[in-house]
């Protein structure tokens, strides 16, 4: 399920120049297609971007309808979409990991989201994520073996009044205290 379109402030981007300070408004993904379906075929991944033209606009609804639909970007749909957009694969990989909303690998069961923006981190963000990290002995962007849970930098959505905060699956998790973010990550790591 696509979220709603955020305004997020970016330091440039693949297709502007890195550098810039640039306003976007993109989609984030929060979709968790979880277990993990079976790596989509050519053929699928084909179809499913075959509604893009060419043109670098189209790399990020490319991306995240490829996201929203198997729950990440695999090697294989990153080198689909670059023909798909006449583009090369450094490109659309370049743009797959700037944007920490975008995945590249599977997603866990249960996946936390810690906000980097400039609030969280005012109001103690880095303590947030220290505590998560140490409960759940991951590093940021990182997940547990068996996938059952992980943990994975975003950006501040503008929903600033709740800082600090995560988003647990998608769903934000705010006034965070370092106590609050222990008990959050120690159920992560309990969950079944
Ligand atoms: S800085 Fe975290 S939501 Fe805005």
């Amino acid at each position: 399920m696509a979220n709603p379109i955020q305004g997020v402030w970016r330091q440039g981007s693949p297709e502007s120049g890195y550098g810039r300070l640039v306003l976007y408004f993109v989609p984030t993904c929060t979709s968790e297609v979880w277990p993990v379906q079976a790596e989509p075929t050519l053929p699928q991944l084909r179809e499913l971007v075959a509604e893009f033209g060419p043109g670098k606009g189209h790399v990020l609804p490319a991306l995240h309808k490829v996201q929203e639909t198997y729950g990440y970007v695999s090697r294989p749909a990153i080198e689909v979409i670059a023909r798909q957009l006449n583009t090369t694969a450094a490109l659309i990989y370049g743009a797959a990991s700037f944007y920490s909303d975008i995945r590249t690998a599977p997603p866990s069961h249960e996946e936390i989201a810690w906000c980097s923006g400039p609030t969280c981190r005012l109001r103690g963000g880095d303590r947030i994520r220290e505590a998560i990290q140490q409960v759940l002995d991951l590093p940021l962007g990182g997940h547990s073996d068996d996938h059952r849970y992980g943990l994975h930098m975003a950006q501040c959505n503008g929903t600033c009044t709740e800082a600090p905060q995560v988003w647990l699956n998608g769903t934000v998790v705010g006034g965070l205290t370092v106590a609050s973010a222990i008990e959050l990550a120690r159920k992560v790591k309990a969950a079944e």
